[in-house]
């Protein structure tokens, strides 16, 4: 074999490799821990970040929107999961609303209203208990 096919082949081998390597991880459902950690787990959460931002003088709309939008995602994705505590209608119902919410919060973000955001913060805010007790 000439030495260009060689290096062709190798070349489509990481082609179809690396695709099946991204489908792979974007089929995948993050998990319920994965979910709640990036979203609402410690300072450096997307809840926290945006909830400092929002508050302050000069919240970054660039940044917020980048963040809610993945805030929104990874709560739209939560209802995806089997939750092994609790019955499984509350379960549906509790992650079609906390994701309603997270919509909400990512639209308000895009238009740049604050007051709508910080609203939408504080209802996300009032979701965490509920379904703790009921499925955490
Ligand atoms: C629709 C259900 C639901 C809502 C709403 C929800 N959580 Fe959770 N959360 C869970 C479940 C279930 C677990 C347990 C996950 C596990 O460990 O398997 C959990 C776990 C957590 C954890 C522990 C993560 C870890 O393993 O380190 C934190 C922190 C957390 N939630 C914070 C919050 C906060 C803050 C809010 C509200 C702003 C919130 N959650 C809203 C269902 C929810």
């Amino acid at each position: 074999m000439q030495k260009w096919m060689l290096v062709a082949a190798a070349v489509a081998v990481l082609v179809v490799g690396g695709r099946s390597m991204v489908n792979a991880v974007e089929d995948k459902v993050p998990s319920i821990e994965e979910i709640m950690k990036k979203v609402n787990k410690g300072p450096k959460s997307l809840h926290q970040v945006m909830t400092k931002q929002l508050k302050g003088d000069a919240p970054v709309w660039e940044d917020l929107a980048k963040m809610s939008k993945e805030y929104a995602a990874l709560c739209g994705a939560l209802g995806s999961n089997k939750c092994e505590v609790g019955e499984a209608k509350s379960w549906e119902k509790l992650c079609k609303e906390y994701a309603a919410e997270a919509k909400a919060l990512d639209a308000a973000v895009a238009k740049m209203d604050k007051t709508a955001s910080l609203a939408a913060i504080g209802k996300l805010n009032k979701t965490c208990e509920g379904c703790h007790d009921a499925h955490r």
